[in-house]
């Protein structure tokens, strides 16, 4: 177990604010590519254990971070679901859509095989990193696994989902009670494996219809926390409703989550005013704001988040993935900001 910054946050140990960062992996550190050309077929690429570990690694050797995330995608439970899951270059994922009401048996997959080598890549990992770095283990929300799963693409708007849910509810509703069983023995297989947080991305949370968001967004999370303490997996489980709103009010209060990831367009005043203060807070700084080559708003804003978190478990993080065109050197700047950063509490 790691004994990190990050871990800290979860225990109510007063410490300097931790920092790693969303995507921090992919494509904006050049030498990802050396890795990546080693293996054309993305999903490939993300069962190959030597290549998760190296990519995994990889932002550590440019950056001073608290963690680690593995390298992965939350699109390998469709896959081991067999929806014919393929990335293609400037198309991004593509799967076999989903027919509502269609009957084909998704329950009895065999997970634990299929995803035998993200666990053995989580334990190698656990025994290679020091112990001041945590390592974090993800999934996709049920959601937003459906969202691809329906529309068999990325989109918009998502609207044949959001048709399938006012149209085939019932339907809907046990994709989700699916979903939610896989995600918890992924998130399981992770902790077991050395994961020492989990991370849940509801990526396309923004797409739910407000009147559905408890019953497609937050009560299915609660469940999958709630799966995993029944099998005594107590790691910490960090929320990331994105751009859902107003919702994530609630979202804090009964999701069951011990952290939420806020994304770019949360007020901080009012997150700190309005979610649930046993929750830890996470995020909010604009991906975009690392890349231009110069900035002259990039300090003064890292210290104004900082100073608005500075009475809140915080996590320093972005509001949402690192863009492929997101400058190493903004990166760092962003880093140095934070560790010379003194808590003033
Ligand atoms: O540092 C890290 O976070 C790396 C691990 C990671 C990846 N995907 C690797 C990846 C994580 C945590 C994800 C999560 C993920 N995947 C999300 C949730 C986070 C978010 O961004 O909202 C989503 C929605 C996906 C689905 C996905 N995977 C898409 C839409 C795409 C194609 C678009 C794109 O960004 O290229 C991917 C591919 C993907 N996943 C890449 C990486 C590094 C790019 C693959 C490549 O060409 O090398």
């Amino acid at each position: 177990m790691s004994n990190s910054l990050l871990n800290k946050v979860f225990k109510n140990q007063n410490s300097s604010i931790p920092i790693w960062f969303l995507r921090q992996s992919g494509r904006h550190i050049p030498e990802y590519f050396q890795i990546r050309k080693n293996e054309e077929n993305f999903i490939n690429f993300c069962l190959n254990e030597d290549l998760i570990i190296k990519s995994t690694i990889l932002p550590l050797k440019y950056y001073d971070l608290d963690a680690a995330i593995i390298f992965s995608d939350i699109l390998m439970i469709p896959w081991a679901m067999d929806r014919n899951v393929k990335f293609t270059k400037n198309f991004g994922p593509s799967l076999e859509p989903m027919i509502p009401n269609e009957t084909k048996v998704l329950h009895n997959i065999s997970l634990s095989s299929k995803l035998q080598p993200l666990r053995n890549s989580i334990s190698l990992l656990r025994d290679q990193l020091p112990k001041t770095v945590s390592l974090i283990g993800f999934a996709g929300a049920p959601w937003t696994l459906a969202c691809y799963m329906i529309e068999g693409k990325g989109s918009k708007d998502f609207i044949n989902t959001r048709k399938a849910l006012w149209g085939s509810y019932k339907w809907f509703m046990e994709l989700i009670e699916t979903l939610i069983s896989h995600i918890a023995d992924k998130l399981e297989i992770q902790a077991r494996a050395g994961a020492d947080i989990l991370m849940i991305f509801d990526s396309w949370s923004h797409m739910v219809p407000n009147n559905f968001f408890y019953d497609c967004a937050i009560r299915p999370t609660a469940k999958i926390v709630d799966i995993l303490r029944s099998r005594k997996i107590f790691v910490p489980v960090i929320g990331f409703p994105f751009k859902a709103g107003t919702s994530i009010v609630k979202y804090s209060f009964e999701s069951k989550v011990d952290c939420i990831a806020l994304d770019w367009s949360v007020d901080l005043c009012w997150a700190i005013k309005n979610l649930n203060k046993e929750v830890a807070l996470q995020g909010n700084l604009d991906p975009a704001s690392l890349i231009p080559s110069h900035s002259d708003y990039l300090k003064e804003n890292v210290l104004t988040i900082l100073d608005k978190m500075k009475e809140r478990r915080f996590i320093f993080n972005v509001g949402h993935g690192l863009t492929p065109d997101c400058k190493i050197d903004n990166v760092k700047k962003v880093i140095s900001v934070v560790r010379n950063y003194h808590r003033k509490v």
